[in-house]
C-alpha cells in the first residue's frame, strides 16, 4: 500500500537534514535503513548535493569514501558492502568479488563528475574545495576512462550496461525484453527487499531470477571484461547511461582545465566526440525522444521512459530534438498527478507505484529540469520543480512517488528524496 501523510503546505528542510545525519553510516549514508543498508553509487553522488548546503567537509567525504572502493581498472562499483547487514540480499558473497572493500561488479549511471563539478563551483570553502578536486580528478578520469574503454571497446560511442540494477532504473519495462532472453537461476535464494516494501511496489520473482543469474555470470567468468563483453547474454544501451555519463565528460573536462591538467583529456574528448556523432542513431521519429537499444537483438526498445529525455541533461539533443522533448514532457506531465512518471502512462505496462514502472524519483526530474533550463525551456524547467516539491509536501521524504496520488512509495527517511529537497527545492 502507498502511504500519504497529511498534507503539509512547506518542506521541512530540518527534517531533510536529520534524514542525512540519522542515515550516516561514517563517511557514507545508506540509501534508507533496512532496505539498502550499504553505499550505492549514485545515490552517494546526489547525497553529497545535500551535505553541500550544510556541511561542505561531510560532503566531500561521500565522494572519498566511494571512490575508496574503485577497482584497479577504474570502475566505481554501484555498491560498497562497508559493513555486513542481514536486511540486504544479494551481499558480498554473492557477488563474490575480493576487492579490499567488498562491492558488486557493476557500476551505475555515472553522476559523480556532474556532482563534484556542482559542488565545487559552489562551495565556500575554496581550499578544501581545491584541494578535494585534486585528490579526485585522477580517479573520476580513471572511471570515466573504464566506461569507454570497457563498455564501448568497439568505440561506436554509445557505452552498453549489463544489467538493469547498472541503469539505476531496475525495474523499468525499457528491460523486459532483453532480460527475458536471460536465463533464470538455477538455485533458490531469499529476498530480503519483499520485508521491508509492499510487494506491489517491487520487481517480480522472474526478474529477480534473472537479475541474479546475471551476478552469477560476471563471477563465473572471473569477472573478465572481454568474456563479459563477448558473451554476456543482457546487452544494451541505455540512453540515460549515456547521457549522463556525456555531460558528466563535460563536466570532468572543465574541472580539467580549471585545475591545468591535462593527463587523459585528449581520450575524454575524443570519446565525447563519438557519442555526440553517434547519438542520433538512436533517435525515434515516431515517438519524438531517444530510445534505449537491445545490442543482442540490434533492435530499438520501443518505451518511452524518463531515461529517453534524459538526452536534454546530457546535452546531447540537437535544437528539434529538444524541442520535440520539450513538447512531449509538458504532455506527459498532464497526464498523471505528479510526474514526470518514469514509464509514459500510455505504455500498457505503465504501473503507477511499481519501482521503475510509474513512479516518479526526485533526482531524476532535476536532471530533467537542468536539461530544460539549458535548452531554453524554463517554464518547463520550473513546471518540472513545482511537481517535485508536491511529491514532497504531500508525503514526505520517501524513496519514490505514486504518480496518479503522489503517495509515498518503497524505503521512508530516503536519503536522496532529502538531499535533493535540500539542493534543489530550497529558495
Ligand atoms: C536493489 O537491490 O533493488 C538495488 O536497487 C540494486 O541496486
Amino acid at each position: 500500500m502507498a502511504r500519504s501523510k497529511d498534507t503539509t503546505t512547506a518542506i521541512d528542510f530540518k527534517l531533510a537534514e536529520d534524514i542525512l545525519r540519522r542515515n550516516d553510516r561514517g563517511g557514507y549514508c545508506v540509501p534508507t535503513d533496512g532496505l539498502y543498508p550499504f553505499q550505492w553509487s549514485w545515490d552517494s553522488a546526489i547525497t553529497a548535493l545535500g551535505w553541500m548546503e550544510f556541511d561542505e567537509r561531510r560532503a566531500w567525504q561521500e565522494a572519498e569514501t566511494m571512490f575508496a572502493g574503485q577497482w584497479d581498472n577504474g570502475m566505481v562499483p554501484h555498491i560498497l558492502f562497508h559493513k555486513d547487514a542481514e536486511s540486504y540480499f544479494p551481499g558480498p558473497d554473492v557477488w563474490g568479488s575480493d576487492k579490499k572493500i567488498p562491492s558488486s561488479a557493476i557500476s551505475q549511471p555515472p553522476v559523480w563528475a556532474t556532482a563534484i563539478r556542482i559542488m565545487y563551483e559552489q562551495a565556500s570553502d575554496r581550499t578544501l574545495a581545491t584541494e578535494k578536486v585534486l585528490e579526485l580528478l585522477p580517479k573520476l578520469v580513471a572511471y570515466h576512462q573504464w566506461w569507454y574503454r570497457e563498455r564501448d571497446p568497439g568505440k561506436t560511442g554509445l557505452v552498453c550496461s549489463y544489467h538493469p540494477w547498472e541503469s539505476g532504473m531496475d525495474n523499468s519495462p525499457a528491460w523486459d525484453q532483453a532480460l527475458a532472453a536471460v536465463p533464470e537461476v538455477d538455485w533458490s535464494y531469499q529476498r530480503r527487499d519483499l520485508g521491508h516494501v509492499d510487494a506491489d511496489q517491487r520487481p517480480h520473482k522472474p526478474e529477480y531470477d534473472r537479475y541474479l543469474y546475471l551476478v552469477d555470470f560476471y563471477k563465473r567468468h572471473g569477472f573478465d571484461s572481454q568474456y563479459i563483453y563477448d558473451h554476456c547474454p543482457y546487452k544494451v544501451v541505455d540512453i540515460g547511461i549515456v547521457s549522463i555519463l556525456h555531460r558528466a565528460s563535460d563536466d570532468l573536462l572543465e574541472l580539467c582545465r580549471i585545475a591545468g591538467q591535462d593527463q587523459g583529456v585528449s581520450d575524454l574528448t575524443e570519446s565525447t566526440q563519438r557519442t555526440r556523432s553517434a547519438v542520433d542513431r538512436l533517435w525515434s521519429d515516431e515517438r519524438q525522444c531517444f530510445l534505449n537499444h537491445n545490442l543482442i537483438s540490434g533492435a530499438p526498445i520501443d518505451e518511452v521512459t524518463t531515461a529517453t529525455v534524459l538526452p536534454l541533461f546530457g546535452n546531447l539533443a540537437n535544437k528539434e530534438q529538444a524541442a520535440a522533448i520539450a513538447e512531449l514532457i509538458d504532455s506527459w506531465l498532464d497526464a498523471t498527478k505528479v510526474g514526470l512518471s518514469s514509464t509514459h502512462p500510455s505504455s500498457p505496462r505503465y504501473e503507477s507505484q511499481r519501482y521503475w514502472r510509474g513512479p516518479v524519483w526526485l533526482h531524476i526530474n532535476w536532471m530533467i529540469s537542468l536539461g530544460a533550463e539549458s535548452y531554453g525551456y524554463p517554464e518547463l524547467a520550473r513546471r518540472l520543480r513545482n511537481t517535485t516539491r508536491d511529491c514532497v509536501t504531500a508525503s514526505g521524504f520517501w524513496e519514490y512517488f505514486d504518480a496518479d496520488t503522489s503517495a509515498g512509495c518503497g524505503g521512508d527517511d530516503f536519503t536522496w528524496t532529502a538531499a535533493v529537497a535540500l539542493y534543489w527545492l530550497t529558495d
